[in-house]
């Protein structure tokens, strides 16, 4: 199941927010996760307050600071507004890969840690990523409670009437980072954590006629960890990598994609729970119907009611969404995507997919160059 270097899959992905309560009860609500561990003031935390959300294999903590000293994440919110401060592998053993990559030069931010109570023992190692991400690597094999040490049942006890999207896990995590920056952060993945370059998206692949983009995407050896990282390229107008590296003051996690197995089903319940999609044209279903390149087992009667998009390679097709921005900056957003095949990230889809952000970026005031 796990690699040579011991990795097995994504864990959890922890955001910083401005109120960790309001925002796990959207994630309750609006992407219909359970709240399943919590930790604050009643577990004897008294700095900060987390929640921890569950649904299949996806696992999403968040975090808000309870004291104005609480820097760690004070900070944070300042600079960037709600966002990804760390995403997580779980590993055969935090030690010998955290080993293996500050040796290959990592930057260290938390060496091997055990935290221990009466339920057993959690490991835990952090290296950085971009400005002011980490990458996590952890091992729960030997505890039994929730999560981990700090966190027990949550105290609230209510029942959050929503519709079940059936989010299974996360498919693939996104950076944004600055021009000429991209190399960099791919050869940081290749050479620390052995993962290799398997797209990579060179300039005029990617744009519209106002902006542009390069992307390259890495991958651990058995694919189960994959990375796209973007940056922008020159273009007519202000592309939507340069608007979320204004708005979040840095390089950063710019979308996360969760994997389904049934994505009309899917975007339906999230719709139903008030979740915001980006506007795709009917256009774009009219273009569909036409191809006759994509075997696509699903209705495209229902593809074009819930505006989902397709694309494919030479393995299958792949389904997918994008919502809008989920906080208040224009930075962060999520992904839904079924893979029936289809090993890519949807190339064909982002003509389609940015001039529908243009429209919002011109909304907000922020796909013009200033003067
Ligand atoms: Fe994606």
């Amino acid at each position: 199941m796990s690699d040579s270097l011991g990795i097995r899959r994504y864990d959890y992905v922890e955001f910083y927010v401005g109120s960790a309560k309001m925002v796990a009860y959207w994630y309750a609500k609006a992407l219909g996760m359970t709240i399943t561990g919590y930790s604050g003031p009643e577990t004897g935390c008294r700095d900060r307050m987390s929640y921890y959300l569950t649904q299949n294999d996806l696992k999403i903590v968040v975090s808000s600071a309870l004291q104005p000293d609480t820097y760690y994440i004070t900070s944070f919110i300042t600079q960037h507004g709600d966002g990804v401060k760390r995403w997580s592998i779980e590993v055969d053993d935090v030690k010998t890969i955290f080993e293996h990559a500050t040796e290959r030069g990592a930057i260290a931010v938390q060496r091997p840690t055990i935290s221990e109570n009466e339920h057993g023992r959690v490991q835990e190692a952090a290296i950085r990523l971009f400005d002011d991400t980490e990458l996590v690597f952890i091992n729960r094999d030997e505890y039994k409670h929730i999560f981990k040490p700090g966190f027990d049942k949550p105290v609230q006890d209510i029942e959050i009437v929503t519709e079940d999207p059936g989010l299974l896990g996360i498919d693939h995590i996104v950076g944004n980072v600055r021009e000429n920056e991209m190399d960099v952060w791919t050869a940081y993945f290749n050479k620390t954590l052995d993962f290799e370059t398997f797209v990579d998206f060179k300039k005029g692949d990617i744009g519209t006629q106002y902006s542009a983009l390069l992307s390259k995407v890495v991958r651990s050896e058995h694919s189960t960890i994959k990375n796209p990282i973007n940056e922008p390229y020159e273009g007519a107008k202000k592309s939507q990598i340069e608007e979320y590296l204004e708005q979040y003051h840095g390089s950063g996690i710019q979308h996360i994609a969760i994997q389904t197995s049934n994505i009309v089903h899917t975007i339906s319940a999230l719709r139903k729970n008030g979740v915001e999609f980006l506007m795709v044209p009917d256009t774009y279903y009219e273009t569909l119907r036409n191809r006759n390149d994509i075997n696509i087992k699903e209705n495209i009667d229902d593809l074009q009611a819930l505006k989902i998009l397709c694309d494919k390679d030479e393995h299958g097709y792949l389904l997918q969404l994008f919502t809008k921005p989920t906080g208040d900056r224009p930075t962060f957003f999520f992904e839904f995507i079924q893979r029936e095949g289809c090993q890519g990230f949807g190339k064909g889809n982002f003509q389609a997919l940015f001039e529908a952000i243009e429209l919002d970026q011109e909304l907000r005031g922020n796909l013009d160059h200033e003067a």
